[in-house]
């Protein structure tokens, strides 16, 4: 096994870029930008309360003590809004859903899609994960005892269950080719890239968006195609989903409904900041497993011996400490959304520092995962932090997988379920093990994806429940 893709287990220290020293040049800093921002960032991002530094003439500030996250991320509308250069990569993919969403435009919207969100309706959707888990177990039951890509299959389990669950939409073999589009989308035309940086309007520097608009028609006609699907199941046999939620509102001051081009926005956005962070977080937590087969097994242990062989409910999964955990830490150590940035509009204070209009301003649960003030040993993988201390860890501030402020995360609860049960479901039946030599780094694009797509193998466990 090759060095840094395999720490030793004493130590559990999984794989990352190695800091620099001291800051990059400008022309190094740029190049890295564009590949791998984390693997520019020197020692101090990990060590500083505020990280400032000058590039093409753009300030960028990274921000890293809690107080200041919430001044960035809470005072969104006055002095932040989301950046031009990530309107540019995200809006082929999600439209002018929610997520792009802004002012009074955003809070309608956030309203109407709430009340699909809330503790109560997502324990209604845990039937829903563990229906996936299963197609997802039993596709891989298909190749078992071979090498699997794990990644692709957790991807294309992720978009599976976020349509069936959220929209009532079988996705059966468009699953895979969804997918494989938005992945390509983010390695190749999605990237950030200088012009981004560069852009003072979405529209600016049009010849370089030409492939993300051919992407938008590719991936917008999936959507139509399942939206139109599910006009067609009127058969009321079924609960109501997000979709419904979404033709029935009103706006409540003129009555008029949401067009047919908001719906599907809507839908392009769930489905694409749902799938796509969900299923690399399942990949970090099953290589971080198959690195450290000890946590593994104490986990087999726990599942069998909470579970019984039975497929949980959301009372179960608040039982499964470990699970939980290592979940948790696995989000830690590679948030799949690894920045969150937001851009001045007009100049600000910064703990001292006077900030112009135009600047990026960055709280990246990367920085803070990962920052010596608040963690003890914080590259090592140790679920056991998490142990007994969940909720005061997740409130303290410096832990923010999920964002922070009134635009945190619409799908955490949601996420959060469907990861433990796809997880309780493959560790209770089988072992995951690394079937490749070569080193897997996190790179940070659109989401945090592994270098490379690696090979598993999944042994089946000999004392293995029958299934849920
Ligand atoms: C492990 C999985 C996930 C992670 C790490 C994650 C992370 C994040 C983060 C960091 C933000 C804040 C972005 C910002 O402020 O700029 C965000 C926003 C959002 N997420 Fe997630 N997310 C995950 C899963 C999901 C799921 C499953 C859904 C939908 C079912 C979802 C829907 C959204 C939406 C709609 C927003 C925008 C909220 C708004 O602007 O009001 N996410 N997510």
């Amino acid at each position: 096994m090759h060095a840094s893709s395999q720490a030793p287990v004493r130590e559990r220290l999984p794989p990352a870029p190695v800091p620099p020293e001291r800051d990059l040049p400008v022309w190094r800093a740029l190049a890295v930008m564009t590949r791998n921002p984390i693997a520019g960032w020197p020692r101090r991002v990990y060590e500083d309360r505020l990280v400032v530094r000058r590039l093409l003439g753009r300030t960028m500030v990274l921000v890293n003590e809690p107080a200041l996250v919430r001044r960035v991320l809470a005072d969104n509308e006055r002095d932040f809004v989301r950046p031009v250069a990530s309107k540019r990569m995200l809006r082929p993919g999600t439209g002018n859903g929610v997520l792009l969403a802004e002012g009074a435009d955003w809070r309608r919207q956030r309203r109407i899609l709430a009340p699909a969100f809330t503790p109560r309706h997502i324990a209604s959707l845990v039937p829903h994960f563990v229906a996936g888990a299963g197609r997802l177990m039993a596709r891989l039951d298909a190749c078992a005892g071979g090498r699997v890509n794990l990644s692709a299959a957790l991807q294309e389990a992720a978009l599976d269950i976020a349509a069936r669950s959220m929209f009532s939409l079988s996705l059966d073999d468009r699953a895979g080719p969804m997918a494989a589009l938005l992945t390509r989308y983010q390695k190749k035309v999605g990237r950030f890239t200088l012009w981004d940086l560069l852009a003072r309007r979405e529209s600016d520097f049009g010849l370089f968006l030409r492939a993300r608009a051919d992407f938008h028609r590719q991936w917008f006609g999936e959507v139509d195609r399942l939206v139109a699907l599910h006009g067609g199941d009127r058969t009321g046999s079924r609960p109501p989903d997000v979709l419904d939620l979404l033709q029935a509102a009103r706006d409540p001051e003129t009555g008029e409904a949401l067009r047919a081009g908001e719906i599907r926005d809507q839908v392009a956005t769930l489905l694409g900041a749902g799938f796509e962070t969900t299923a690399r977080a399942l990949f970090w937590t099953c290589h971080l497993l198959a690195l450290y087969p000890d946590i593994q097994e104490r986990l087999a242990v726990e599942i069998a011996t909470r579970l019984g062989g039975r497929a949980p409910d959301a009372a179960a999964l608040e039982d499964l400490a470990l699970l939980r955990a290592t979940f948790f830490e696995a989000l830690r150590l590679y948030p799949p959304a690894a920045l969150v940035t937001r851009q001045t509009v007009r100049p600000v204070e910064l703990d001292g520092h006077h900030v112009p209009v135009g600047a990026f301003v960055t709280a990246a649960p990367w920085a803070m995962h990962r920052h010596r003030a608040y963690w003890d040993d914080p590259l090592a993988f140790r679920p056991e932090r998490f142990v007994g201390r969940e909720r005061e860890i997740v409130q303290s501030g410096w832990y923010m997988p999920f964002g922070s402020g009134p635009r945190v995360c619409l799908g955490a609860a949601f996420a959060t379920s469907e990861a433990l049960v796809v997880l309780a479901r493959l560790i209770a039946s089988h072992r995951i093990v690394l079937a490749d030599d070569r080193p897997v780094v996190p790179v940070v694009m659109i989401t945090t994806m592994p270098s490379i797509e690696p090979w598993f193998r999944l042994e089946p466990r000999a004392d293995r429940p029958p299934g849920w």
